[in-house]
């Protein structure tokens, strides 16, 4: 008995009597290819987001091109496509405002063209999870390659990683501590190579997760993005997408929910971004799946912290690639996760991390001799965040973590940054410092403004820290005694619009508790005397945003893509 190959989803664009078959063959032939190229074979997408407006994947055609090789050593036929891009340093306000634009971009993208597969090429922040919430929901079978992380840069003797160390010497420059010269020389080799940022910020974040939830290959998550073996690594992944559509591997398959667990045990075990609870979220939710912030707590306390990376360790992502990468990581936790999950190795993450092996035990610590016994992050509620905020306790000061103090309020970013460093500005170092109209409706997009700028007076005077929340976001790569994503957001009406100065404000992490200590009843009479302005978008994307987006706790996504 004989058993025929399943018929390829883009058979069904070219097998048909209608005139359009025989012009998608003609418009092949433009490109130099004949049917003996493609006839029977699958169609691979590449789905391309480099850019150079985009720094970080400005080196995505190269690996596209080893993708492509791998493709057609494996009897595959690559298409490699464009989507938009989003540069974490150019784009404003904020890509976060366009990162479901690129996703639906993705999807349609692949849903409307002869693809049988997809091999995704992503890598600063916004662009991985754009790529897999694209894909998830077009669900068919797909690789995520990411671009890699930079280099370790080295500046008088000091090795430094972006943007941990951009920011703290930003700190230093207001506080005067060092010169506008070295900040200059600073700016010269601070990235110093092609690729993402490469402390453990959101870029790596995602990157490593893919690999844990077994959507991209082993040693996705660290190989450098100047090393060779991310060629290497792109080939194969061009090899392994044929097989995937031979036996219909798709994303629904691989990313389960235990998959899901698996990657944010990977997340607290990192330290990793708080911004990959709002992706982690939004992916799920276009496979219908429910990730609560208890979730997310829970598991916190129950995974221990053990990669010594910046922001909250000492090393870097080439340092955590020589170690072993995140196949030795995924091994100390073995215990913890879901090995059973299958991935796009067409093996389980038990086999595919079976042979890795921790080089480096003072970067990737056992999971006896832990960084801190719980995850890198912490799911707070109360009544200043009654569906949920975040902070990340192993980039922030012990000292601070159980804290009352007054707040000093600041309505918005730019009324932020005209008043910080007045020198008549009432604060000292025990207040708690609050902005707001920085969520999803109110930033609009939810930027990356949560790491707010502790006032001068107090830089100078040799404070380094201080509580401050908002319900904006903040980059993975920042530190500090910073809770953000403060759910509902104040231009949603959510009780931050009415904290006035003076307020008392609790903030008790280990007891995962943000609370405004004002009677509910002013709390609601404040509200209604003074609703929140919204921000009014009269046309195009931004109104659309507007009206459709969801707040953090259901990861920012639109309403009409939930799965
Ligand atoms: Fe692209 Fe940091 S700027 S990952």
């Amino acid at each position: 008995m004989t058993t025929s190959a399943p018929r390829l989803r883009s058979s069904e664009w070219f097998d048909t009597p209608e005139l359009y078959g025989w012009l998608r063959k003609a418009a092949f032939m433009a490109e130099g290819y004949g049917p003996e190229a493609y006839d029977g074979k699958p169609i691979i997408g590449i789905c391309n987001s480099w850019s150079e407006l985009t720094h970080c994947n400005a080196h995505l055609r190269g690996l596209a091109e080893a993708v492509k090789r791998g493709v057609w050593q494996a009897g595959g036929f690559p298409m490699e496509f464009p989507v938009m891009s989003l540069g974490e340093y150019n784009m404003r306000p904020t890509t976060m405002l366009f990162r479901n634009l690129m996703s639906m971009e993705v999807e349609e993208s692949i849903r409307a063209n002869p693809l049988d597969g997809v091999v995704l090429l992503g890598g600063c922040d916004k662009t991985t999870p754009a790529m897999l919430m694209g894909a998830a929901s077009a669900d068919i079978p797909a690789i995520m390659v990411t671009g890699g992380p930079q280099l370790n840069a080295s500046w008088r003797g000091e090795t430094l990683g972006s943007c941990t160390d951009c920011r703290r010497y930003e700190v230093e420059l207001r506080a005067g501590r060092i010169t506008q010269e070295d900040w200059s020389d600073l700016q010269t080799c601070i990235v110093r190579s092609p690729g993402h940022c490469m402390v453990m910020g959101t870029a790596s974040t995602m990157a490593a997760v893919s690999e844990a939830m077994g959507i991209a290959l082993p040693g996705n998550g660290a190989i450098p993005a100047a090393d060779s073996r991310r060629l290497r690594l792109s080939e194969l992944a061009g090899r392994q997408i044929v097989s995937l559509v031979r036996d219909d591997l798709r994303p629904s398959r691989v990313l389960t929910p235990q998959a899901f667990e698996n990657g944010i045990r990977t997340l607290h075990a990192m330290g990793g971004s708080t911004n990959a609870v709002i992706h982690l979220t939004a992916i799920a939710g276009r496979l219908g799946i429910d990730l609560p912030g208890s979730l997310f707590d829970a598991l916190s306390r129950s995974t221990p912290f053990i990669l010594n990376l910046k922001p909250s360790g000492e090393y870097l992502m080439e340092d955590f690639f020589y170690a072993g990468g995140v196949g030795a990581l995924l091994r100390e936790i073995s215990p913890l996760l879901h090995t059973e999950q299958m991935t796009v190795t067409g093996q389980t993450l038990g086999e595919n991390i079976g042979g890795a092996v921790n080089h480096n035990a003072d970067v990737i610590r056992g999971i006896e001799s832990p960084m801190n016994a719980e995850g890198g992050l912490a799911v707070l509620n109360g009544s200043l965040a009654p569906t949920g905020a975040l902070i990340k306790p192993t980039a922030a000061s012990e000292s601070l973590m159980t804290h009352e103090g007054r707040a000093v309020v600041f309505e918005d970013h730019d009324d932020l940054f005209e008043r910080i460093d007045d020198p008549d500005l009432d604060v000292t170092p025990r207040d708690v410092l609050v902005m707001r109209s920085s969520g999803p409706i109110g930033g609009p997009g939810m930027p990356e403004w949560g790491f707010l700028p502790l006032p001068k007076k107090l830089l100078v005077g040799g404070v380094r820290d201080m509580v401050r929340l908002s319900d904006a976001r903040m980059s993975g790569t920042a530190f500090g005694t910073v809770a953000v994503h403060v759910t509902p957001e104040s231009a949603a009406g959510g009780p931050l619009a009415a904290v006035r100065n003076g307020d008392r404000i609790k903030l008790d992490v280990p007891n995962r508790r943000l609370d405004l200590l004002v009677e509910d009843r002013e709390v609601e009479r404040r509200l209604s005397e003074s609703p929140p302005a919204r921000p009014i978008h009269k046309r195009g994307y931004a109104a659309m945003y507007a009206r459709h987006v969801m707040q953090a706790d259901r990861g920012c996504d639109f309403d009409f893509l939930l799965g």
